[in-house]
């Protein structure tokens, strides 16, 4: 019996760099469609955009807020997590709040990098759902319509004495401490006690 095989299609050179071509096309579509939808999440119940602030405010902030051992420390919109390192650094136990992931991951690889997991958490969760009972420090810098909205929370939520450092913009409700004139652009840093 004579079995003769078939010769399978062959690649030619055309082919290959069509479906090279057709692939690149659709990455880069999956690519701009997942962008789109990924600044429209995140400016859907935009709390404040991310700015991060300069080491020397940072630093001012911790002076204002007095943070030190033993400290609960809170960051309302943690951004890259770098008010929570420098409160970790200072002995407290820190805490952000972050709704952007990417953000989340970012402020997480740095918090491990420096081996600080057991003073410094990230939680991904929108600023307005987490409970802040325990805090003995909160720091904001957000907008002024943000503060607005979330004035009531920390009257309601936070114990007396509390510390809150909001950067740049007020409470209008809250009992002025201190004010620092060296914020960054947008405003000074502000101290209150709940
Ligand atoms: C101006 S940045 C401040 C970053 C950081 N606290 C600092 O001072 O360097 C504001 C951050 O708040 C986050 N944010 C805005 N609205 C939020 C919300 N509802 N819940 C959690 N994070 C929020 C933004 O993603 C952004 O990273």
């Amino acid at each position: 019996m004579n079995i003769s095989f078939q010769p399978l299609p062959v690649f030619t050179e055309e082919l290959i760099v069509y479906t090279e071509v057709g692939m690149f096309i659709f990455f880069l579509i999956a690519f701009l469609l997942g962008s789109v939808f990924y600044f429209w999440w995140l400016g859907k119940e935009k709390g404040a955009p991310f700015v991060s602030l300069s080491p020397a405010v940072v630093e001012r902030v911790m002076k204002i807020g007095k943070i030190k051992k033993r400290d609960i420390f809170y960051d309302l919109g943690s951004g890259d997590g770098r008010l929570v390192i420098a409160a970790a650094m200072k002995g407290a136990k820190a805490y952000g709040v972050e709704k952007d992931f990417l953000r989340v991951i970012y402020s997480r690889l740095w918090i491990r990098l420096l081996r600080l997991e057991k003073s410094a958490k990230i939680i991904h969760e929108d600023l307005f759902k987490v409970n802040l009972k325990k805090a003995t420090v909160v720091h904001l810098f957000l907008l002024q319509s943000t503060n607005d909205k979330i004035e009531a929370k920390l009257k309601k939520e936070l114990e007396k004495g509390t510390r809150v450092v909001s950067t740049a913009f007020e409470f209008k409700r809250l009992k002025l401490d201190e004010i620092d004139p060296r914020g960054p652009i947008y405003g000074p840093i502000y101290l209150y006690r709940i």
